[in-house]
């Protein structure tokens, strides 16, 4: 990836997902950065965030869509950060990247759904990772010709469950996959990392960003989540990103590239950060990572149905209409029900392969909540 255009101070940020984990870190980040940020629209869920911008969007709007499209095509937009979790991303996504703009995404399932289609509509260095796993590799390959890359390697904290005693997961409450060690994000994502499926998604959105074979992206356990990713490369050399977790470095690189702003977050010290453990993961207990992977092989609308199944299960299980170990199956049961035939679109429709995924993922929607219907019956 390369820089797209100079940038012009201040940059004029919209940001989607206002009032969220990531959006309020993006916002500490802008108000600690005045000359070089400034807010000109802010899209939320239920809640809007205590601000004055030109466009304030809720979701539950009734001409949101229109609005949201005129908030990141507005010529006073510069930037657009993606933090609303799932699949709602993808429309504003794409309206953005057709209108020239730079898009810093953390909204990993617009790629696990329709990388393609999104990488091919973005232009050179139109997409910034703010990801932390992504941003760490990003960061590696900076100066790094491509041909150079042996592996990406993804780190996982292992999530809340990792040292659940047991391979029993039929008790786990929500509060315990609420419980992550060491990041605070929002719930989806949270309960993603405990089934580790966050990594799984983080696997695809990586192929798409960076161009690599998915059998060329490893993952790896490393609790303390302090080395966020490494790069290793042809000649046995690897390269790591180390820093505290915190989110506002990877937004505030996704935001001011390719500058590093000063004191975003305080820098490590090494002495006192103790034992970084690495360890292999164990695919047994959490199969996700083989289940994206299986889809991302396969490809067309399958990422959609991993992706779209996996929301709706995460959403059951968080509203207590399902259980923990309901999710994977529920996935599984939606990818091996799924008949790509079924999704083609008919002749005529102007983006077939869009369609397609649409399609996908509103099947696999359809598919969980049939299959939840049955069990609440
Ligand atoms: N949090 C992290 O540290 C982290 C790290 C890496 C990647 N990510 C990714 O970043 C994305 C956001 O995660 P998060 O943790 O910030 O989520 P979050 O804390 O749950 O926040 C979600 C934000 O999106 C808004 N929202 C929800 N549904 C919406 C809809 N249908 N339309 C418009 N806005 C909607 C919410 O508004 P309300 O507050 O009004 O509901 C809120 O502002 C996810 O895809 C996640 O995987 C997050």
């Amino acid at each position: 990836m390369s820089v797209a255009h100079a940038p012009r101070w201040p940059l004029g940020v919209a940001l989607l997902g206002a009032t969220g984990s990531i959006g309020s870190q993006a916002l500490d980040v802008i108000d600690r950065f005045p000359d070089r940020f400034r807010v000109v629209g802010l899209l939320s869920g239920r809640r809007l965030p205590n601000r004055t911008a030109r466009y304030t969007v809720r979701a539950s709007d009734p001409d949101a869509g229109a609005r949201v499209r005129e908030m990141v095509t507005d010529p006073e937009c510069d930037l657009v950060l993606v933090a609303v979790p799932g699949a709602c991303a993808l429309e504003p996504t794409l309206a953005a990247l057709d209108a020239g703009k730079r898009l810093a995404i953390a909204t990993k399932e617009v790629l696990v759904m329709a990388g393609e289609v999104v990488m091919r509509r973005a232009g050179p260095g139109a997409i910034r990772p703010v990801d932390s796993e992504h941003s760490a590799i990003w960061q590696c390959l900076w100066g790094e010709a491509p041909e150079s890359v042996a592996r990406l390697i993804l780190t996982a904290t292992g999530g809340p469950l990792l040292r659940h005693p047991g391979r029993d997961w039929r008790t786990v409450t929500v509060e315990q996959a609420l419980r992550h060690p060491t990041w605070s994000m929002g719930p989806k994502v949270t309960v993603d990392s405990a089934t580790l499926m966050n990594k799984g998604l983080e696997m695809i959105e990586a192929h798409h960003l960076f161009g690599l074979p998915l059998d060329r992206i490893e993952v790896v356990i490393h609790p303390q989540s302090v080395i966020h990713s490494m790069v290793q490369f042809v000649d046995g050399a690897a390269k790591a990103q180390l820093s505290h977790p915190d989110m506002r470095l990877p937004i505030a690189l996704a935001l001011s590239y390719p500058e590093r702003l000063p004191g975003v977050v305080p820098p490590t010290e090494f002495a006192r950060v103790g034992e970084l453990e690495l360890e292999p993961l164990d695919r047994e207990r959490f199969p996700s990572v083989d289940l994206a992977r299986e889809a991302a092989r396969r490809g067309g609308g399958y990422p959609a149905v991993l992706n779209a199944a996996n929301e709706e299960a995460v959403a059951a299980f968080l509203e207590r209409r399902s259980g923990f170990a309901d999710i994977l199956p529920l996935v599984r049961s939606a990818l091996d029900g799924f008949r790509p035939e079924r999704a083609d679109p008919p002749p005529g429709v102007a983006e077939p392969e869009l369609a397609a995924i649409l399609a996908a993922d509103a099947y696999a929607r359809q598919h969980v909540r049939e299959r939840l219907g049955k069990v609440e019956e």
